[in-house]
């Protein structure tokens, strides 16, 4: 751990909004797709951070199920880099132990990026340390209708009763249940919004916004996100603390 950090609250789970690819390609000159090559490249780099500094989970919104909406050659770009970043980032992930998943509505995907998904997760599931969850086809409203679909079906089937149907059994029913929610929101790109991110997960996360576009992010960043969310009160309702 960086001196800079030392005592502070690690926060156990991350969640980053990895905003304004765009902006920064304009800002620069550049095409938009340069913007999200940039981005990609940062992926490394933060992940890798992440993992030094001990949290134990971080998910990275890279396509919303909202972003279908951007231009084709825009999607076939991102779906493009998405496809090599897997292929590629298998070394770093394996030398850093991180175990890979994703979450989303990952049957929307292509085919080819699909496959490299299933490859890179099966690889990674012995390994014990932080664990990397994209987002991908993801939309925080869609993924509550998945588990109300599913929660309709074992009341339909007799596994389950209306009055069973609490918070609990809504959590089981997400995309991965196991995962605990975020303790810290990022949002790069200065947009003070959710954009439909993780809207069960996030309910008492502590949130972070910084101008800063996502390819600009750095190490330094993070770790003020971090010292920033240390010096956060988490009350989660109750009065402890005040
Ligand atoms: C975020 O960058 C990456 C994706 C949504 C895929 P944007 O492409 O949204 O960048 P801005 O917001 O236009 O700058
Ligand atoms: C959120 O960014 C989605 C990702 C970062 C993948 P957007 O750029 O899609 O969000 P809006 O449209 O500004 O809300
Ligand atoms: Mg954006």
């Amino acid at each position: 751990m960086t001196v800079a950090l030392t005592g502070l609250k690690i926060p156990v789970h991350i969640a980053i909004i990895m905003d304004g690819n765009g902006r920064w390609a304009k800002e620069q000159g550049l095409g938009r797709l340069l913007g999200h090559e940039s981005g990609a490249e940062n992926v490394r780099e933060i992940t890798r951070e992440c993992s030094r500094l001990g949290v134990g989970r971080l998910t990275l919104y890279a396509f919303s199920a909202e972003n279908w909406k951007r231009p084709a050659p825009e999607i076939q770009g991102l779906m493009k880099l998405l496809a090599d970043y897997l292929v590629h980032e298998r070394k770093e992930i394996m030398d850093n132990n991180i175990r890979f998943t994703a979450i989303g509505r990952l049957h929307e995907l292509p085919e080819d990026v699909q496959k490299e998904l299933a490859e890179t997760s099966r690889m990674s599931a012995g390994n014990s340390g932080m664990v990397l969850c994209l987002a991908l086809a993801y939309g925080g409203r869609v993924e509550i209708v998945d588990a109300v679909r599913r929660l309709a079906q074992d009341v339909k089937d007799g596994r389950c009763s209306p009055d069973q149907i609490d918070e609990k059994a809504i959590a089981r029913c997400l995309y991965d249940p196991a995962a605990p929610d975020p303790d810290l929101l990022i949002r790069t790109g200065g947009d003070l919004r959710v954009s439909n991110f993780l809207l069960w997960q996030i309910s008492y996360s502590e949130i972070w916004v910084t101008p800063v576009r996502w390819p600009d992010f750095t190490k330094d960043h993070l770790h003020e996100a971090i010292r920033e969310f240390s010096r956060r009160d988490r009350r989660f309702g109750t009065i402890q603390g005040l």
